[in-house]
């Protein structure tokens, strides 16, 4: 029996979490799918609920736990709560906490949504990339860290862009084997002619690319990444970048896919242990009114069942399902264009129920 502990969250987390969690039951129920889901607060309602974003009960089922799955986390409301209790402390401190230091965000366009896209069609057609970002070292974790007071009035604000070698090397190990699976091409994007850290994390990547000498690696400056990805993104297969960089860089590749309601992420530590969530984030101009895009979350379980639960059968199916109602034309608010109509959160994740029903009774 699999445990899965459902995270979700703030803004429009619960409502695409209730979508996925009708998905899994579906699978629970018609599929004999060996899963037992549990439920727990984090982020914002959790700091409202007991003062804190991630109570030790909703670490302790996260722990124990073979997969976690999480809307989102925040919202405008909680600008002005102190930065330790934010709702986004509550997400980085879990990351931290369960060694979650691989972040897989593919970025993979539905041929049917290529209008969707922030690029023209013929840019971004058969587009299927993969960023393998660095999650629990760098700018956001590394110490020191603060604002201090300089003579007189004068603050300044600092933060520390660490790496050590053990750091880089696992994820480029992860970056590699994940290569190796895909069209066995990597490129390291780093800012290595300005930073030192970037030179070591070059050097790094090198040593680590000698034990996949059949994939094929280049490097490339971060800046030029971010122009590359919108001028030519099928020119890359797996993108492997360090934690804020690769913040930066999945947010672009998501809208070339036309909507960052799409996209699904994987959290691992190396141990098959995962968190997965969805790359979209709390919405909360949206929030509430059944107009969030509920596949990504979908999704994001497909992901769970393929890395973490050894079941790529049923994240096929899922899969399998989504094409099907995209195909069919269902569009939520973020990715309808022209004057079609748009469906509700609720009503795609029944759509994706429905297709998934209709596979069981062809097979
Ligand atoms: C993401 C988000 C988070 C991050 C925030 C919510 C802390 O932007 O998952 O990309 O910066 O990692
Ligand atoms: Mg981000």
């Amino acid at each position: 029996m699999h445990k899965v502990l459902l995270l979700p969250g703030d803004g429009i987390g619960p409502e695409v979490i209730a979508e996925a969690r009708k998905v899994l039951g579906f699978l629970i129920d018609e599929h004999g799918a060996a899963l037992e889901l549990e439920d727990a607060r984090v982020g914002g309602c959790a700091y409202e609920d007991c003062g804190d974003p991630l109570p030790e009960e909703t670490l302790a089922l996260a722990r124990a736990a073979d997969a976690v799955v999480l809307g989102a986390v925040g919202g405008p409301q909680f600008d002005h709560v102190e930065r330790e209790l934010r709702p986004e402390k509550g997400l980085l401190r879990l990351r931290a906490e369960l060694g979650l230091f691989a972040n897989l965000r593919p970025a993979i366009l539905f041929a049917e949504l290529a209008d969707a896209s922030s690029l023209k069609a013929e840019r971004v057609a058969g587009l299927d990339l993969m960023i393998v970002r660095e999650l629990t070292g760098g700018l956001y974790f590394g110490e020191p860290r603060g604002i201090r007071s300089l003579e007189g009035e004068l603050r300044q604000g600092f933060n520390t862009l660490v790496y050590d070698e053990s750091e880089i090397e696992r994820i480029a190990q992860m970056a590699f084997q994940i290569a190796q699976r895909r069209n066995r091409r990597l490129c390291s994007v780093d800012k290595a002619n300005v930073l030192e850290v970037s030179e070591l994390w070059r050097e790094v990547v090198e040593r680590v690319h000698q034990e996949y000498p059949e994939v094929s690696l280049s490097h490339m400056y971060v800046d030029n990444a971010a122009m590359q990805l919108v001028r030519d993104p099928n020119q890359f297969d797996v993108v492997l970048t360090e934690n804020m960089f690769g913040d930066i860089l999945s947010d672009i590749a998501a809208m070339l896919t036309g909507s960052i309601g799409l996209l699904p992420s994987a959290s691992l530590n190396g141990a098959d242990q995962g968190l997965y969530e969805p790359v979209h984030g709390s919405a909360p101009d949206i929030a509430g009114q059944d107009a969030a895009n509920p596949l990504a979350a979908i999704l994001s379980a497909a992901m769970m069942l393929r890395y973490s639960l050894g079941e790529p059968q049923l994240a096929q199916r899922i899969e399998q399902a989504v094409r099907q109602v995209i195909g069919e034309g269902l569009r939520t608010p973020d990715i309808v264009y022209s004057a079609r109509q748009s469906i509700g959160t609720r009503e795609m994740g029944n759509a994706v129920v429905r297709a998934l029903s209709e596979q069981s009774r062809e097979n």
